[in-house]
């Protein structure tokens, strides 16, 4: 079944939110219930080069890993329905929001600074946290990105205390009541 489909026009569902926002696995969750394809720009980034995330940071620095992202962001088909899992600076670079709106609805994964730290944290395959204070750093870009992510979302979902499941039902819900009613987007809530 198609939930989104917006005034006629196929829309993709495009997840953005800080590491440990649950993307890639809510991504699949999505993926499971509505069958939609599921691209994942730091999959397609690291296989561009043939290498992880931390090797590509390390390697190449962070401006080519930017500079890769921007890239991938360019090539996804716009005609095409997909669920569009985005790594966490990608709202960093204009062009990039202005690429993710034209692609479809703006999901914002979000939840309290504790939870996603933790979550963020668990696997060592964050560079920008491989300082010396993670928790501080942590803290920062979530400070700075925040007003981002809120400034482009159509939803924003709260993901603190919810399964990846639970978050992915909570979604397409919403996407039904937005599709309801096309002309009166949900606002930003803290579901
Ligand atoms: C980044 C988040 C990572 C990955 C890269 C940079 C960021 O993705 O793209 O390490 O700038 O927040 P996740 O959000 O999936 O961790």
């Amino acid at each position: 079944m198609r939930y989104w489909i917006v005034n006629g026009q196929s829309r993709s569902i495009v997840l953005i939110g800080m590491m440990g926002a649950g993307k890639s696995s809510v991504g699949r969750c999505l993926h499971r219930r509505t069958g939609l394809a599921l691209h994942d720009t730091d999959e397609i980034v690291a296989a561009k080069f043939g290498m992880s995330i931390p090797e590509i940071f390390d390697e190449h620095g962070e401006k080519k890993f930017r500079e890769a992202e921007t890239e991938v962001l360019r090539r996804v088909r716009t005609e095409e329905q997909t669920i569009i899992i985005t790594g966490g600076g990608i709202v960093l670079r204009k062009e990039n929001v202005e690429i993710l709106k034209r692609l479809g609805v703006i999901v914002w994964l979000d939840g309290d600074e504790e939870t996603l730290f933790t979550r963020a944290s668990r696997k060592r395959n964050r560079p920008l946290l491989q300082t010396k204070n993670p928790r501080k750093t942590f803290s920062q870009i979530l400070g700075a990105r925040r007003p981002l992510y809120a400034n482009i979302a159509d939803i924003r979902v709260g993901t603190s205390v919810l399964t990846d499941e639970e978050v992915a039902v909570a979604i397409l819900a919403k996407l039904r009541r937005m599709n309801a009613k096309p002309e009166s987007p949900i606002p930003a809530t803290t579901s």
